[in-house]
């Protein structure tokens, strides 16, 4: 009853807080668009060391610097999803989600890369998955490479910074291609590759750990010049494994296959036109840098000239094993930021959009450009997403776009009654979702969304610090409890309509 009293609560507050969601229902979105929630294997496998399983990149981290992990844990257990996904898929069944974003472990499929044999245990495992997935009628939207690789890459090539990798994600991506590729519809090389190359590069906060000064102390890399190089090798890597699956895999298997980029909105922070060109320099050296080679052959010309000869360049056989585009764009779009130009005007540069020469601030006239989430620089602007999304269909030939991540994060300090009780985050989906429907409506070219992420989970440098989840997990127990996000969402997905019906059905719920 007291529970019964407290949900009753929090929906007066999302009716209060929300009014401009009320009209949003699923109906205003095109038949057949996917709704689900997203994960990667890293974050929500655990078992780490079983079933003939290598190391990865993220283990050796995780054991060797674990003062690099904000709360200096690891994914050794995580949400244990290596035994839990057939109650994983239960908690899907029940959202209504008719799709699920996930990631497969390069080091349960090949643990020693090509040169070792097909791990039949980490071929089972995921056919177990997505028959689960399949008899629940929900489709399997499935990431090649979110952030690991086997510890053996880093050792052979220095991961990414060795061009001996593409052929390795090649036969990688070959080899799930030929597994699951009769079942799986949906394939996406890399996952925010754009994202990682900075955090593993040029921060060095990710594995392997590389950076050079100023941005930080790391005992090896360089900060200006091996992200680009990198990012050369993912870029090759995607075209290889693209011209794989269309050459070999897409007439037979009937599915399509794209990549993910991570997707700030950036809003200039005045209107000096300095201003506006940084934040239009921004956005070309966060997304164009990897969809430009992928639609127009070639890095996009502010980057060149202002990277010179960091900034690789593709050879004429290169270009040419770039000419297959993609067949959709998957966009992670959480925040928009405002963006100062750091040409005319000096500031420091040591940051994710250093290189651009821009520096991004969540604040103009000490007012915040929306409300902060627990994600540093991360903020709840919704018509950022309208924005990010009609900027995609524009540049990039309409491709279809879907929108792979969002999602708002809370701090894991807070008591659990508070965790639960997501309020915030039902406001954020409910803007995130209308923003897209009113892009939808205008005629933008959108096919799904995914909500990061249906569970709480390890959050790479931030631990378990921060939780994104539909669903709460004690990580004790390993229990999955919905929070009222969840129960929104499932409403939402229901075809409940306006938030008022919703109401009602929640009521009966609990
Ligand atoms: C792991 O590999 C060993 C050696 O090849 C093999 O005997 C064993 O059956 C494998 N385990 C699983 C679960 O496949
Ligand atoms: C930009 O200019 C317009 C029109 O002059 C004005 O309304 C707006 O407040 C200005 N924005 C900023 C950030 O200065």
């Amino acid at each position: 009853m007291a529970a019964a009293t407290g949900i009753c609560a929090v929906l007066l507050a999302i009716l209060a807080a929300a009014p401009s969601a009320r009209g949003l229902g699923r109906d205003e979105f095109p038949p057949g668009f996917l709704f689900g929630a997203a994960t990667s294997a890293y974050q929500i496998e655990g078992a780490y060391l079983e079933d003939n399983k290598s190391l990865n990149n993220w283990d050796v981290f995780t054991h060797t610097r674990p003062g690099g992990i904000r709360d200096g844990r690891n994914g050794d257990v995580a949400d244990d999803h290596y035994h839990r996904y057939m109650e994983d898929v239960e908690i899907m069944h029940n959202l209504g989600v008719n799709s699920y974003r996930f990631s497969i472990s390069w080091s349960r499929i090949l643990p020693r890369g090509r040169l070792g044999g097909v791990n039949s245990a980490g071929i089972a495992f995921y056919d177990r998955l997505i028959a689960a997935l399949l008899q629940k009628g929900i489709e399997p939207f499935v990431t090649l490479n979110h952030f690991d690789v086997p510890h053996e890459m880093e050792t052979r090539y220095g991961s990414w910074l060795g061009a001996g990798i593409r052929e390795e994600f090649d036969y990688y991506a070959d080899v799930c291609f030929r597994a699951f590729g009769d079942r799986v519809k949906y394939w996406t090389t890399f996952n925010e590759p754009n994202l990682f190359t900075k955090f593993a590069y040029l921060l060095g906060e990710y594995p392997p750990n590389h950076c050079s000064p100023p941005f930080g102390a790391c005992n090896s890399g360089n900060s200006r010049r091996e992200p680009y190089v990198a990012a050369h090798n993912i870029l090759l890597s995607h075209a290889a494994a693209v011209n794989n699956y269309k050459k070999n895999y897409q007439a037979k298997q009937g599915g399509s296959i794209g990549i993910v980029v991570a997707m700030k909105w950036y809003e200039p922070l005045t209107n000096r036109t300095e201003d506006i060109r940084a934040a239009r320099r921004a956005l070309s050296f966060e997304v164009e840098w990897f969809l430009d080679p992928i639609f127009f052959g070639d890095y996009p010309r502010e980057m060149r000239e202002m990277l010179s000869a960091n900034l690789p360049k593709f050879t004429p056989e290169e270009k040419k094993l770039m000419q297959n585009k993609v067949d959709f764009i998957g966009i992670n779009q959480y925040t928009a930021i405002y963006a100062r130009d750091c040409i005319s005007l000096p500031c420091n540069i040591m940051t994710y959009e250093g290189n651009a020469m821009v520096l991004a601030t969540g604040e103009r006239d000490g007012v915040l450009i929306g409300k902060p989430t627990a994600f540093k620089g991360y903020y709840d602007v919704p018509q950022g997403m309208e924005q990010a999304v009609k900027y995609v269909n524009e540049r990039y030939e309409n491709t279809p776009v879907y929108v792979t991540e969002n999602g708002y994060s809370q701090q894991s300090d807070n008591s659990v009654e508070d965790l639960i009780n997501d309020v915030g985050r039902v406001n954020y989906l409910q803007g995130y979702l209308t923003s897209i429907s009113s892009a939808v409506r205008k005629g933008a070219n959108v096919r799904g969304y995914f909500v990061w992420s249906l569970i709480d989970n390890f959050e790479w440098g931030f631990g378990y610090t921060v939780r994104f989840g539909l669903y709460h997990v004690d990580f004790e127990t390993q229990k999955r409890i919905p929070k009222t996000s969840a129960k929104w969402y499932r409403g939402f997905l229901a075809g409940a309509g306006p938030v008022d019906d919703q109401v009602q059905a929640l009521k009966a719920d609990s």
